[in-house]
């Protein structure tokens, strides 16, 4: 705790205050997570480049990372039904994740025993796993359940040809796998989320909106672009009018098992740094805007003077009243921060789940084929269930974006296309940037307070790669 108190937390102005003094300044009692500061602040050390593109690193993180940690696989709603199975791919290694009963999950490595077939190759259902080369065929437990021709097959005993399966566990809604038998259960590396999100409860969500994009860009490039705001005042600065990157908060919670991080970023306040000049109305009328863009056809208001609320207040209650109506869900003791900010927590390796509705999205980042300069994005968006006894809506589908496809080809989502595309043109950038990075120069220097969370996360790596 010693240590944290000494580093310098943000940077702020007179019309840009630090997120806590926000949280404090709430007009709403805030859920106490949002209070909670973390207890884990890493060491200062420089991330060798080449841990991003050389084979054999991305080899090392395969057999002692991927098939040895909790991640995150998919979502409960995913798979509604039982027999529905999607697959879940990291690299070269594949698994298939399906709903083997009404409340109960499995996976299985997605490899054929008869002569390697990858058995799911996309979303899927049926009350068997039937290999598309010659149908052996398992149940739903991974029991072998027919080999046509199996007269031919006098060595292969029913019993030894169960599908190799790994463990899998639940939270909020969202399906995690580990490979390693030998792992401690996945509730010991949630760490603080469950009790965090219990104000947010993610199994009352629902994904409105779901983009895999393809990266040209190693996963932890393509991850860390997502850990910290101070990209923001260069990569986005269309959006300083309104966002206080440089007022960001950051905390990370590490008990040696479960290592998670998060953090807070305010919006409808301008960025720090445009100085104690900066327009405190003019952030308001462009959360307005920005927030409108998602309701098409919906009168934007503007700031009022006049009123008793701040600013941040004002929006916060129009968020309330237009979020509320559409879910027919009472939202008036949302605190301000849930309604409007960036609260983004990471769970390592791969597990981004956002909170409140201020920017309700959930990241996925994994390694795409075993070509280490090449990954996977996945983003949704969420949104709470309806209220009134409605029924749950079925999950969006998948949009599969292609390298070379800007998220800008999917307009419906608004806004976030454009930023998201903004940090897209810097991955590719980056990737090609560190492989060509002098030898005696080739390291990154990260942020002490900003960067911590890309800090911590090689931390982590570091101790389970031994490397
Ligand atoms: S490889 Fe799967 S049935 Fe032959
Ligand atoms: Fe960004």
């Amino acid at each position: 705790m010693a240590v944290i108190e000494s580093v310098i937390r943000g940077f702020s102005t007179a019309v840009s205050p630090l997120a806590e003094a926000l949280i404090e300044a709430d007009s709403r009692e805030v859920h106490a997570p949002l209070r909670a500061r973390g207890n884990h602040l890493p060491i200062q050390k420089k991330v060798p480049l080449s841990r991003y593109y050389t084979p054999d690193y991305a080899a090392l993180e395969k057999e002692r990372l991927w098939k040895k940690v909790w991640q995150f696989a998919c979502r409960e709603e995913d798979i509604p039904n039982v027999g529905d199975r999607v697959p879940y791919t990291v690299g070269d290694l594949s698994f298939v994740i399906l709903r083997s009963g009404p409340t109960e999950f499995r996976a299985f490595y997605n490899t054929c025993l008869h002569r390697g077939t990858r058995l799911c190759d996309g979303a899927g259902s049926g009350a068997s796993l039937r290999c598309p080369f010659h149908a052996w065929e398992w149940n739903l437990d991974g029991t072998l359940k027919n080999i046509p021709s199996r007269w031919d097959f006098t060595g292969v005993k029913t019993s030894e040809y169960s599908l190799p399966e790994v463990q899998v566990g639940t939270w909020g809604g969202f399906i995690f796998i580990n490979p390693d038998p030998a792992a401690p259960p996945l509730e010991r590396v949630l760490g603080v989320l469950p009790e965090f999100f219990k104000g947010c409860p993610a199994e009352d969500r629902f994904t409105a909106f779901h983009i895999r994009k393809r990266v040209r860009a190693n996963w932890k490039v393509t991850l860390e672009a997502f850990l910290e705001s101070y990209h923001v005042v260069e990569t986005h600065s269309d959006s300083l009018t309104f966002t206080g990157d440089a007022s960001t908060q950051y905390d990370i919670w590490d008990d040696g098992t479960a290592h998670v991080s998060r953090l807070i970023t305010p919006l409808a306040i301008p960025s720090p740094h445009l100085g104690d000049e900066a327009s405190a109305a003019a952030a308001v009328d462009r959360a307005y805007e920005v927030f409108a863009m998602a309701m098409p056809g919906v009168p934007v208001p503007k700031y009022d003077p006049t009123s008793p609320l701040s600013g941040r207040g004002q929006v916060a209650e129009w968020r309330r009243q237009m979020l509320g109506a559409g879910l027919a869900r009472d939202l008036g003791a949302w605190p301000d921060v849930a309604m409007l900010d960036s609260i983004q927590y990471f769970m390592f390796p791969n597990f981004c789940p956002w909170y409140g509705e201020g920017l309700p999205l959930v990241y996925q980042f994994l390694p795409y084929g075993n070509d280490p300069n090449e990954s996977w994005m996945s983003v949704r968006l969420t949104a709470p269930l309806p209220g009134g006894g409605a029924p749950r809506p079925p999950p969006a589908p998948i949009w599969e974006l292609d390298f070379d496809e800007p998220f800008s080809s999917k307009p419906e989502i608004g806004l976030l296309s454009l930023i998201f595309d903004q940090d897209m043109s810097n991955l590719p950038r980056i990737q090609s940037g560190i492989r060509g990075a002098a030898t005696t120069r080739a390291e990154a220097t990260l942020g002490r307070y900003q960067e911590q969370r890309i800090q911590h996360f090689h931390e982590v790596l570091e101790k389970l790669l031994g490397a």
